[in-house]
């Protein structure tokens, strides 16, 4: 049989990490012939709740599961690892500035990234959850030289599932027959979820809405703000989405893209679409072999041009602001 693969997963304890490693140890992140190993990393304040957690995965006796480690040290817990998910974060508290939060962001994704450079496995892929996630991920990325950067990515693929989701519905057409749809930018409100080149169907996504209105103020906005109608409706923040998303963006950029689709992840640009070398932004990305790919030579129409440079000119801010600050 296979060697275990190592996932480490930071804010274990946390909701998303309880959503989360049941499912990783189920073998819904790497599929069903490949056995995992969990190191999970908390700070010292959560490591007995991720104990409690750790006997709850004991307890499901998930054939697949070959072991669950805790630590509260970045190094050892990054150590040998295949699958990076950076979920802990610390979130934006009431009279917060934006610097303020990047600091203490810096203060975690700065060693990570060192830890991962340090002791991570020669395939290691990282996936950024924790917000600010794209500016996150760029910290961690240049704290570690030594692994190619197109391993640091970001999650928007629960902005794709929602958009996928509220096209399905607006169109009344199931979630299986749509494709190409493309978040682009940051994960944040200012997103571009863009159906212009999605496809229901086989048919043109844009042209089957042909609704430009409900666009631009009910399908754009709702996508975008999705995080703030589940956190008033569930009194908490989306979880149990947010895990789902972070599987799927795992076993896509592992498994691949289906034939005719693409995804979207938060990436390091090329440049590609006009947006600056090096930002961690969503595009959508084709994955096969293990490797991803940025979409090449879609057309970007006027409507998508000015959403897609507003939602890159802030994480172009972001990259300023945590290069002022010194973090990367
Ligand atoms: P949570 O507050 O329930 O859990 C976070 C956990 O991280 C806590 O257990 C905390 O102890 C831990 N933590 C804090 N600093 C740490 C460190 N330095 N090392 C290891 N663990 C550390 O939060 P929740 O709901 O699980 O969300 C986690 C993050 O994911 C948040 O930043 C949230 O904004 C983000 N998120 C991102 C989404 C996306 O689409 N990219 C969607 C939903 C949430």
């Amino acid at each position: 049989t296979q060697a275990p693969v190592n996932v480490t997963v930071t804010g274990a304890a946390g909701q998303i990490g309880y959503a989360l490693l049941f499912r990783i140890a189920s073998g819904q992140l790497l599929g069903p012939d490949t056995p995992v190993k969990l190191r999970l990393l908390e700070i010292p304040q959560a490591v007995k709740a991720a104990e409690g957690t750790a006997l709850e995965l004991e307890d499901c006796a998930f054939p697949l599961l070959a072991g669950t480690d805790i630590f509260d040290d970045a190094k050892r817990a990054f150590e040998g690892t295949n699958i990076a998910l950076l979920v802990g974060a610390r979130p934006r508290t009431k009279g917060m500035e934006r610097a303020d939060l990047l600091e203490a962001n810096g203060g975690i994704f700065k060693p990570q990234g060192e830890a991962i450079n340090a002791g991570a496995a020669d395939d290691v892929r990282v996936l950024v959850v924790g917000n600010p996630a794209n500016t996150n991920a760029l910290i961690a990325q240049s704290h570690a030289p030594d692994v190619p950067a197109e391993r640091f990515t970001a999650m928007t693929r629960l902005d794709h599932n929602r958009a996928v989701a509220q096209l399905s519905k607006k169109l009344n057409a199931p979630v299986s027959e749509i494709r190409k749809l493309t978040i682009w930018g940051n994960h944040s409100a200012s997103q571009y979820p863009d159906i212009f080149h999605a496809e229901v169907g086989g048919r043109n996504a844009a042209e089957a809405v042909n609704d430009e209105k409900w666009l631009a103020e009910e399908f754009i906005p709702r996508v975008a703000k999705r995080g703030a109608e589940i956190i008033e409706a569930r009194g908490a923040s989306s979880a149990a989405s947010a895990a789902n998303a972070a599987i799927d963006h795992i076993h896509t950029w592992v498994n691949g893209t289906a034939e005719g689709d693409w995804t979207s992840m938060a990436v390091p640009s090329d440049g590609s679409y006009g947006v600056p070398e090096g930002l961690i932004s969503s595009f959508p990305v084709v994955c096969k072999g293990g490797k991803y790919e940025i979409v090449q030579g879609l057309e970007i129409n006027e409507f998508s041009r000015g959403r897609i440079d507003a939602s890159v000119a802030e994480l172009t801010e972001e990259r300023e602001a945590v290069k002022k600050l010194g973090l990367i």
